[in-house]
C-alpha cells in the first residue's frame, strides 16, 4: 500500500493512560479531518516506575494492537514509552511512521530559550534514561539540564487535584528540591503527558521569567509535517473521528480522561480492549 492509499487510515496514538489525552487534544485540533484512535493502557499504569524491559514490552503489544485498525502512523503520547522503547517501535511500525513526544518536547524548550537552562520534570524511567537531556544537547550544546523525577505530580493529576493548597506544595517541594544546588532553570519542561493540568500551579511557583513547555503542540506539528511529506493527510471536509480503547477501568477512564480531553466523557463512548 502506498502513503497515498493510506491518507483515509486513522492515526493511532497510544499512552499509558488517559494523560495522553492532552497530546490528542492538540492533535484533534490542529489536523480536525483526521480520524484517530486513542489506545489507554489503564491496566499497566504507571509505566513510569516499572523496568525498561517492562515498558518496552508493553509498549510492543499496545502498538501491535494499534496495528489492527491499519494506522497510518503511531504517536507515541506517552513520555516514558518515548523515552524507553521509540527504536522498538520504530521497527515493529516500519515502514509506517512513529512519533514521540521526547523530540518535540526538546525541540519546543529550546526553541523557547536557546543556550538556555531547562529543568525537566518527568517520571522515574524518563529521568533514569537521560532522554530529554540528550534529545536537548544534541539540538543545543550549550544547554544545560536538569532532570527531576516527579512521580507524586502523576496522583495528583489522575485525583483531579490540580490547584490549591496541596498541589502548590507538593510543587513547591520538587522545584526546591531542584533548586538546591543553585540550578535556576530558564524554562521547565513538562516531560510526562499528566502535567500540563498543572501548568498553572507550576506557573505560579516559577513566575512570568520562566517559560513553561509541553509536547503537546509540538507533537501537533511534527504528525502534520509528516503526513504532509508522505502525501497522507487526510482529505475532505468531514471533521474527522475519535475511537476510545482501554485496556481496564473505562468508567474511571470517562471520569479522569475528560478532565485531560478538556470534553465530558461518559464510559460508553470507551471500548475495553485486551491485549
Ligand atoms: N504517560 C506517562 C508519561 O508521560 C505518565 C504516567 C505513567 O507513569 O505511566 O511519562
Amino acid at each position: 500500500m502506498t502513503d497515498f492509499d493510506k491518507s483515509f487510515a486513522p492515526i493511532g496514538v497510544f499512552d499509558s493512560g488517559v494523560g495522553g489525552l492532552t497530546v490528542l487534544k492538540a492533535i484533534r485540533e490542529a489536523l480536525p479531518r483526521e480520524n484517530i484512535i486513542y489506545l489507554g493502557d489503564t491496566a499497566r499504569l504507571p509505566y513510569g516506575t516499572k523496568s525498561p524491559t517492562s515498558i518496552a514490552r508493553y509498549a510492543t503489544q499496545a502498538t501491535a494492537k494499534l496495528l489492527e485498525y491499519d494506522i497510518k502512523m503511531l504517536v507515541v503520547a506517552c513520555n516514558t514509552a518515548s523515552a524507553v522503547a521509540l527504536g522498538t517501535l520504530h521497527a515493529q511500525m516500519a515502514p509506517v511512521p512513529v512519533i514521540g513526544v521526547v523530540e518535540p518536547g526538546a525541540l519546543a524548550a529550546v526553541a523557547a530559550r536557546p543556550g538556555g537552562s531547562h529543568l525537566v520534570l518527568a517520571t522515574e524511567a524518563t529521568v533514569r534514561l537521560g532522554a530529554y537531556g540528550k534529545a536537548i544537547s544534541s539540538r543545543d550544546p550549550e544547554a544545560r539540564v536538569r532532570e527531576l523525577s516527579c512521580e507524586l505530580l502523576v496522583a495528583l493529576a489522575e485525583e483531579g487535584w490540580t490547584r490549591g493548597d496541596i498541589a502548590d506544595s507538593i510543587v513547591r517541594r520538587y522545584l526546591d528540591e531542584a533548586e538546591e544546588d543553585a540550578f535556576k532553570p530558564d524554562s521547565i519542561i513538562l516531560g510526562c503527558t499528566h502535567f500540563p493540568l498543572l501548568r498553572e500551579v507550576i506557573k505560579t511557583a516559577v513566575g512570568d521569567d520562566v517559560e513553561v513547555v509541553d509536547s503537546a503542540g509540538t507533537t501537533a506539528a511534527f504528525v502534520r509535517q509528516t503526513l504532509e511529506i508522505k502525501n497522507g493527510l487526510a482529505l475532505g471536509s468531514e471533521s474527522g473521528s475519535l475511537q476510545l480503547l482501554a485496556t481496564d477501568g473505562i468508567t474511571r477512564f470517562a471520569r479522569v480522561g475528560g478532565q485531560f480531553l478538556g470534553a465530558p466523557l461518559t464510559a460508553e463512548d470507551i471500548h475495553l480492549v485486551d491485549l
